[in-house]
């Protein structure tokens, strides 16, 4: 794993977008797969002021971002695909048919999963992934415990989670309790991995994800087993 150190968040926010338009400018049709939370906000701003200064252009991009709630609207401002609009797709010169998010409100979940899982593959191999971490470990919404192995599917969300995301809602009650999320081995197929994290309270957790074991209990452990990863943070580690 490629470690870069950064001083703040600003500082990550620069270097994370120089990676992704280096890993991605000669590719003709890349295919990114895209995190939502706070850590990911300032490169998706470099992004946009990259893109109108004409430094990367998406016109070709597909993405496929890694969640979304269960039961919360696409407008609704604490859905994921309400903070992808906002934060990104709306700035860039990206085709929005060419944006995939989960429905949280489809009918049948699973289904949902299935297909969001087929049309990635037909979408061809992921060329570069933005994951940041949860303070438990999880990437994604893929919670300690879950396998290894698991595709896209539906989660319960831990209460720790919860807790943790009830700083975008108005009272915690009003955190959805599931979520639909790429699974680990859905994840851990791509190319190249972006992994940002950010904060000395994740300072613990990083410490166990690079040097403990690689353990489902600590679901971004299974990074130390892909061959191409860069870690961009501000943690002394
Ligand atoms: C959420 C998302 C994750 C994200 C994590 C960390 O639970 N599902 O994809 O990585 O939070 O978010 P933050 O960057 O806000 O700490």
């Amino acid at each position: 794993m490629e470690i870069i150190k950064v001083k703040d968040m600003d500082e990550l926010g620069r270097k994370a977008a120089e990676i992704v338009v280096d890993s991605i400018k000669e590719i003709e049709n890349p295919v990114l797969g895209l995190a939502t939370g706070s850590t990911p906000e300032k490169l998706y701003a470099n992004l946009i002021d990259k893109c109108k200064a004409g430094e990367i252009t998406f016109e070709q991009a597909v993405t496929f971002n890694l969640d979304e709630y269960v039961g919360l609207s696409n407008d609704d401002p604490q859905s994921y695909r309400y903070y992808m609009d906002h934060h990104l797709f709306n700035g860039i010169d990206i085709k929005k048919q060419n944006t995939h998010l989960l429905d949280g409100e489809a009918k049948d979940l699973e289904k949902e999963c299935r297909s969001f899982e087929q049309l990635m593959k037909k979408t061809g191999e992921m060329d570069l992934q933005i994951l940041g971490l949860g303070l438990n470990g999880h990437i994604a919404f893929n919670e300690p415990g879950t396998s290894f192995d698991a595709r896209t599917h539906i989660v319960d969300l831990d209460d720790s989670t919860i807790e943790a995301n009830s700083r975008f809602f108005e009272h915690k009650e009003d955190v959805p309790t599931q979520a639909l999320t790429m699974g680990i081995g859905t994840i851990i197929e791509a190319k190249k991995i972006l992994l940002l994290v950010q904060g000395e309270k994740k300072a613990d957790i990083l410490k166990k994800v690079l040097y403990g074991d690689v353990t489902e209990e600590v679901p971004a452990s299974i990074l130390q087993r892909h061959p191409n990863v860069v870690l961009v943070t501000d943690i002394d580690i």
